[in-house]
């Protein structure tokens, strides 16, 4: 593991030389690009091993100014083995944002899609599994105190459709206010740190909307430290409409909490219909991308806490695993790191 970290930041190194001997080093000075012309941070999700190409630091030296793990940040990766928590992926990738002069969101302390086997299993009492829990947040929280400016808290803790609670190991064992000690502990370890509760869905699906601000609510009455809620954003050209992104966006306004934008990827072949990336489907991606920012406008800038791209470039999307393969182009960037006319959306709501 060490010897990979060394090479690791040797290469990192080595790119940042060479991209300094080319001269993009200045472009974030001269043309015009997202962090010198958007007026709030605009992230992508990354995975740690794609990280390491000329393409990849240009952009985050030039167009993105935050960034999210895809993966590794995520309690399996971090805590696959029970007797000691693995930082070593997660401090390459803060390393890497800070020599970029990048925003690191952390993403995500309790999920139940990212939960090690042996936690699943856990044969100690509930009392060990919250105090288990508890080191673990404060543990990855503290440990990245000051360095990693975000936390998702806790992601996708209600259900679809009903908006119940989602039966996740942290529900079932420490009950329903491990949400709220989940937040408690990590502002424990960090009083600086800004804290979201994050979700997909919570747009159109008006049970689980609900459930989410009836918890905001509860949290806020009872001094739990929430800082901002993420909207995930999986959506497509023509789904969620504008007037649901407007609504749910206002709630979080309201209550003067901070709205990410934080897993934007725009689906343009939902229907499955298309074979091939056309001028149509780039068309109707941009068209949903000056929706997004005319209602991201409305926000006030002190709770603009950014747009986060799911991904950089289309074919390494997450979705087309997810969609069993299907053809789908739903990020800023073609699978050649072109720009795509989505781009340009950005350039003219701000240039
Ligand atoms: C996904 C990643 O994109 C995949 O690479 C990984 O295998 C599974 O997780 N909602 C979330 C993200 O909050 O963490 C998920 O990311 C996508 C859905």
């Amino acid at each position: 593991m060490r010897l990979l970290s060394i090479i690791t930041a040797l290469s990192l190194l080595l790119l940042s030389i060479s991209c300094l001997e080319n001269g993009s080093a200045n472009d974030e000075n001269s043309d015009p690009n997202l962090r010198n012309t958007v007026p709030f941070p605009i992230g992508a999700a990354v995975q740690n091993g794609r990280l390491l190409n000329a393409e990849v630091i240009n952009l985050f030296r030039n167009d993105f100014s935050s960034l999210t793990a895809e993966w590794e940040m995520k309690m399996s990766p971090m805590y696959d083995d029970p007797n000691a928590i693995d930082f070593s992926t997660v401090d390459q990738l803060v390393d890497f944002a800070e020599s970029m002069g990048v925003r690191v969101h952390g993403h995500a302390l309790l999920w139940h899609q990212a939960t090690p086997g042996w936690l699943e299993n856990y044969n100690g009492t509930d009392q060990q599994f919250e105090a288990l829990i508890e080191n673990y947040i404060k543990e990855v929280v503290g440990r990245y105190r000051g360095r990693i400016a975000s936390w998702d808290v806790v992601n996708e803790a209600f259900l679809d459709g009903s908006g119940n609670r989602r039966q996740s190991v942290f529900q079932e064992r420490i009950g329903d206010d491990y949400i709220e000690k989940a937040f408690r502990w990590a502002r424990e370890a960090d009083p600086d740190v800004i804290l979201f509760y994050n979700d997909y869905g919570t747009i159109y699906d008006t049970n689980k909307f609900n459930a989410m601000m009836t918890m905001v609510d509860d949290l806020i009455a009872k001094d739990v430290p929430i800082d901002g809620v993420g909207f995930q954003m999986h959506i497509s050209y023509n789904f969620p409409s504008k007037n649901q992104i407007t609504t749910a966006t206002a709630a979080i306004v309201q209550r003067d909490l901070q709205v990410h934008y934080s897993e934007l990827d725009i689906r343009v072949n939902p229907e499955a219909e298309d074979t091939m990336l056309t001028l149509e489907l780039l068309d109707r991606q941009k068209a949903k991308m000056d929706e997004i920012l005319e209602v991201y406008s409305t926000v006030p800038s002190d709770l603009q806490f950014g747009i986060t791209w799911w991904g950089v470039r289309d074919n390494e999307t997450w979705l087309r695993d997810f969609w069993n393969n299907q053809n789908e182009w739903p990020l800023m960037l073609d699978d050649s790191y072109n720009s795509k006319p989505v781009y340009e959306s950005f350039m003219e709501a701000y240039q």
